[in-house]
C-alpha cells in the first residue's frame, strides 16, 4: 500500500514578506523539515510544488498547487496526505497518526485538530459583541490525509477556494475523522513566528 504524500510550498508569503520555505528553523529549512516529517512518518513517494530541487510548479490559490500535486499522483492511488511547508514542527508521530486512522478505514478524510485555549470572542466596530461557545472549537492543522479518490472529486466538484483541503471535502459531503494535533505545530504566517518555532524547537 503505497501512500502518497503533496508538500505545498509555492506561495507567496505575503503576509511573512516573502517565499518562507527557505527560512531556516534550527538550521534546516522549513520545507526540508516538512518533507522529512513525511517521509519519516510513513509517506513512501512524495511530490513537492514549489520552486525546490525536484520541485514542481504550483499554482495561484493553495488549493491549485494541491491541484498541481494532485495531477502528478498515479491515478491508482488510494491514499493521499497533504502538508504544508509553513509547518515545519510537525512530527513523524503526527504523520503516522494521520495515516493510521486513515488506513483503519470508514473515513474520506483525517484532520489533526487542537481544542482552542482562548476565549472567543466576536468582535465589530471596536466592540465585543458576545463570546462563542467554544465546546466545539478547533484549530485545523497539516497533515491532512485523504483517500486520493474523494480528494480529487472534492477538488473537481467547485472552484471555490478553501484554506485547506477538508474544507473542500466537508463542501462534498465527505466524512472526516479528527485526529489529535500537536501544539507545537505551529504555521509560520508572520516573520515573528520563526522565533516562535525556534523556541519551540529548543
Ligand atoms: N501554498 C502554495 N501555493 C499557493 C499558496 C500557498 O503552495 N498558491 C502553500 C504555502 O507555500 C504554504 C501553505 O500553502 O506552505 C500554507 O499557505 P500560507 O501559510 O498561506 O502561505 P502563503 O500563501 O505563501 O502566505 P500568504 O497567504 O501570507 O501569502
Ligand atoms: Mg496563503
Amino acid at each position: 500500500m503505497t501512500i502518497y504524500g503533496i508538500l505545498v510550498a509555492a506561495g507567496r508569503g505575503e503576509r511573512f514578506g516573502g517565499p518562507k520555505h527557505l527560512i531556516e528553523v534550527g538550521g534546516k529549512s522549513m520545507w526540508e523539515r516538512a518533507r522529512d516529517a513525511l517521509l519519516h512518518g510513513g509517506v513512501d513517494e512524495l511530490v513537492i510544488i514549489g520552486d525546490v530541487p525536484g520541485g514542481i510548479e504550483g499554482g495561484v490559490r493553495r488549493r491549485d498547487s494541491v491541484a498541481a500535486g494532485l495531477d502528478v499522483v498515479p491515478g491508482d492511488a488510494s491514499f493521499v496526505l497533504v502538508h504544508d511547508a509553513a509547518r515545519p514542527l510537525a512530527t513523524p508521530d503526527l504523520v503516522r497518526r494521520v495515516i493510521d486512522r486513515l488506513l483503519s478505514g470508514g473515513v474520506d478524510a483525517v484532520v489533526p485538530v487542537i481544542p482552542v485555549r482562548d476565549t472567543l470572542k466576536r468582535v465589530g466596530d471596536g466592540w465585543v459583541l458576545g463570546t462563542v461557545d467554544r465546546s466545539d472549537i478547533s484549530v485545523a492543522q497539516t497533515p491532512q490525509g485523504f483517500k486520493a479518490a474523494t480528494l480529487r472529486a472534492a477538488h473537481a466538484a467547485s472552484d471555490d477556494d478553501a484554506t485547506d483541503d477538508a474544507a473542500l471535502v466537508e463542501r462534498f459531503g465527505g466524512s472526516i475523522a479528527a485526529v489529535e494535533g500537536e501544539a507545537e505545530n505551529v504555521k509560520i504566517t508572520f516573520p515573528g513566528d520563526v522565533a516562535l518555532a525556534e523556541a519551540l524547537l529548543r
